[in-house]
């Protein structure tokens, strides 16, 4: 049987190929020898020969090659030692040259496809592809990529794939009942090209190769996995993850606005973050992920880390807004602040603004003063954030990933 990862079963397969090849050729050489006048041979000619090679001797592929032979008659037995040599150098180059990788036999969406007697490829239905997805393997395939690119800002994938996961998200609209982690719409254009989603194409393209090697995980999925863990992997918290988003149709995309504008203040954050469901306490439980990463000018605009370790999950975010002096940056770009000491932290007007709200800042004092409250609390509002929307199926597994060292 065929399989999307043809490697593993292609070598049985093969070596029933084999013996059914030798058969075949010592048959055919026996015709050969015995041959005394002019004989009509009857070859079998597929295109696309090669690319296959799985399915090559499936009792489906007799039936196809049946249908498509040609005959040719062989004019004398010159001829037929040349093209019973020929037969014999085409078998062998396929029995040496292994089976087909698997990519070449998948289309875009990861489907496999299977050649039909009309021409076109035609995919199977998703049923017969079904592999159940391996969590855990994608969880340390995620790990072995953070560091994968050095030059990549502070080193680590990290925080753009934690804002990957939060975008993703941070569209869901409680009372419309829609957006969310859930449809993975940022795939599309319209979405994609959203201002707030800017430069998140990257974080998308490195998680598509492990989409194309476990084309069963939605995107949805595999990037609010990614999500958890980079925050894992950075030294944060377990954030309990479950799988069941299914990828949506490019009319499930959320209108522009649904994510928060830096530059703005206390009503807007409220009117971003009520929509979603979450409250003052969570808001400020949320911002602490700016502990990670940094503005890019060609992104948002804005520029800089918020915190001297922008690849550790620490509740720095919290102590350096409290501890800082921060004062206007004076540039010829949007409204941000600066530490005064060092001029190389920033924050944005949004992040400022937790500190006039009361009901908010206290939060933040609670935080500064206590990391252990918040690696509870953010984690917890982590797990709201992706799962919101979503209609998971009853007594699916919760994963609590092991962090990997
Ligand atoms: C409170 C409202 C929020 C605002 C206004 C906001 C705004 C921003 C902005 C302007 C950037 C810079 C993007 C760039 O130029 O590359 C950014 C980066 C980031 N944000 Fe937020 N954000 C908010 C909430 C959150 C939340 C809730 C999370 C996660 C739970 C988060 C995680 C991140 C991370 C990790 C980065 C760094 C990305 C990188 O280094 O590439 N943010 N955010």
């Amino acid at each position: 049987m065929s399989t999307l990862y043809g490697t593993s079963e292609g070598q049985p397969a093969k070596s029933r190929a084999l013996k059914l090849y030798i058969l075949v050729i010592t048959t055919s050489f026996v015709r050969a020898a015995n041959a005394t006048s002019k004989r009509t041979i009857t070859q079998a000619v597929r295109p696309n020969a090669g690319r296959q090679s799985h399915q090559r001797w499936s009792s489906s592929q007799s039936t196809y090659q049946r249908m498509h032979s040609t005959a040719k008659p062989i004019q004398s037995s010159t001829t037929l030692w040349a093209a019973a040599a020929a037969i014999v150098g085409a078998g062998g180059f396929y029995l040496l040259s292994g089976p087909s990788k698997s990519q070449d036999d998948l289309n875009p969406s990861g489907s496999h496809t299977v050649p039909t007697p009309a021409g076109p490829q035609k995919q199977l239905p998703p049923a017969a592809n079904a592999k159940p997805v391996n969590y855990e393997e994608i969880y340390k395939e995620i790990t072995n990529i953070l560091e994968a690119d050095s030059k990549w800002d502070d080193g680590s994938l990290g925080p753009i794939l934690v804002r990957l996961a939060w975008h993703a998200s941070g569209t869901y609209d409680k009372a419309a009942g829609n957006g969310g982690s859930n449809k993975a719409t940022m795939r599309f254009k319209d979405e994609s090209q959203h201002g707030g989603n800017a430069g998140l194409g990257h974080a998308r393209d490195f998680l598509e190769k492990i989409h194309q090697k476990y084309p069963g995980i939605s995107y949805g999925d595999l990037w609010t996995l990614a999500g958890v863990v980079a925050i894992q992997q950075m030294g944060g918290p377990v954030i309990p993850w479950r799988p069941g988003r299914t990828d949506g149709i490019e009319g499930d995309q959320t209108p522009d606005g649904r994510l928060p504008d830096g530059a703005k203040g206390i009503p807007h954050l409220r009117d971003i973050f009520y929509r979603q469901g979450f409250n003052d306490k969570e808001i400020v439980a949320l911002s602490g992920a700016h502990a990670l990463g940094r503005c890019h000018k060609d992104r948002s605009g804005f520029d800089g880390p918020w915190t001297p370790s922008p690849t550790v999950v620490t509740n720095d975010y919290y102590k350096q807004l409290l501890e800082k002096t921060w004062v206007e940056r004076k540039w010829n770009g949007p409204r941000q602040f600066q530490d005064k000491e060092t001029r190389e932290l920033m924050m944005l007007p949004t992040d400022m603004a937790l500190l006039e709200e009361p009901g908010m800042k206290k939060w933040v004092q609670a935080y500064a003063q206590d990391e252990e409250l918040w690696r509870k609390d953010f984690a917890a509002v982590l797990v709201k954030l992706f799962e919101n929307g979503v209609p998971f199926k009853k007594d699916t597994k919760v994963y609590h990933f092991k962090t990997i060292e």
